[in-house]
């Protein structure tokens, strides 16, 4: 474990700088109110060329180890189009959208994407970047450690009792440690891309619904995932109509929820 705390505690020699480009707070703030989620949309379309856009955007959410286990389907069959409405219960938000999108979680991908970044890696190198040691040991050793899980969450349990002890005297990471855990792990890095592509969208002048409220057993038939896939939302597109937004903002009192420790 000590390799491995390392992985955390130690900054890297890289010489690398990046500087951040100049932002506008104001520009952010009128995004943020944009977004509501819109329930009626009317007829505009949307161009291709932002849903491609807003998707890329998408793709640059945080998430955790890099390790992207996530899927977005812009679902732009008619027949299909509308069979996911359907299956969100035919709510307006659903209904009446321009497009479609499906967020998915896939934690079981977190293998095979561990060892495309050794494979990015290894093409890095041989271009003269240098990667450093803990960078392929968190892909090699460490990510294989704590995402897998076993048969059953046999080594999930095994690892969970581990953790238990350990933490009497360390301090240790807890979880994921079975395969529920492995669906909340790669769930919360796609909910952030969702927020991603809302966001985009409404710098765009686009409107958006995220929504839960589907059976999401059909919803993975249609779209042949596996049972361990998780729909995290789906988001529906479009320009919002006179009757879109139900009502204005409401949000509880900021004291109830932003604690300062
Ligand atoms: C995970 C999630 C699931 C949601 N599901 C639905 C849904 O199924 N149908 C719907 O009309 N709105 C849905 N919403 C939208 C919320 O009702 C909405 O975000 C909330 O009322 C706040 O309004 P605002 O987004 O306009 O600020 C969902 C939002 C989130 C984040």
């Amino acid at each position: 474990m000590s390799e491995s705390s390392e992985i955390f505690s130690k900054v890297p020699e890289l010489g690398y700088r990046e500087v951040a480009p100049a932002t506008d707070p104001q520009a952010f703030a009128r995004i943020l109110e944009a977004r509501r989620s819109v329930r009626v949309y009317d007829q505009t379309p949307v161009p291709e060329r932002v849903m491609r856009e807003v998707l890329e955007w998408t793709l640059m959410a945080p998430n955790s180890s890099n390790l992207q286990c996530w899927e977005f389907y812009w679902v732009r069959n008619p027949e299909k189009k509308k069979e996911l409405a359907k299956y969100c219960f035919n709510q307006p938000a659903a209904k009446t959208a321009q497009e479609l999108i499906v967020a998915v979680a896939r934690p079981s991908h977190w293998k095979k994407h561990a060892k495309q970044m050794v494979e990015t890696f290894k093409t890095a190198e041989a271009q003269g970047q240098k990667i450093p040691k803990s960078a392929w040991a968190y892909y090699q050793k460490l990510a294989p450690f704590v995402y897998t899980q076993g048969p059953l969450s046999l080594f999930g349990y095994i690892k969970k009792v581990l953790f238990f002890f350990r933490g009497f005297t360390a301090v240790t990471p807890r979880e994921p440690t079975d395969h529920k855990g492995m669906a909340l792990w790669a769930s919360k890095s796609c909910a952030l891309a969702c927020e991603n592509f809302m966001l985009g969208m409404a710098a765009h002048g686009f409107d958006t619904c995220p929504m839960e409220g589907f059976d999401s057993r059909k919803v993975k038939k249609l779209l042949n995932l596996k049972r361990s896939d998780e729909v995290t939302m789906v988001i529906s597109v479009g320009k919002r109509g006179n009757n879109g937004v139900y009502g204005p903002r409401v949000r509880f009192p900021s004291t109830q929820f932003i604690k300062e420790v």
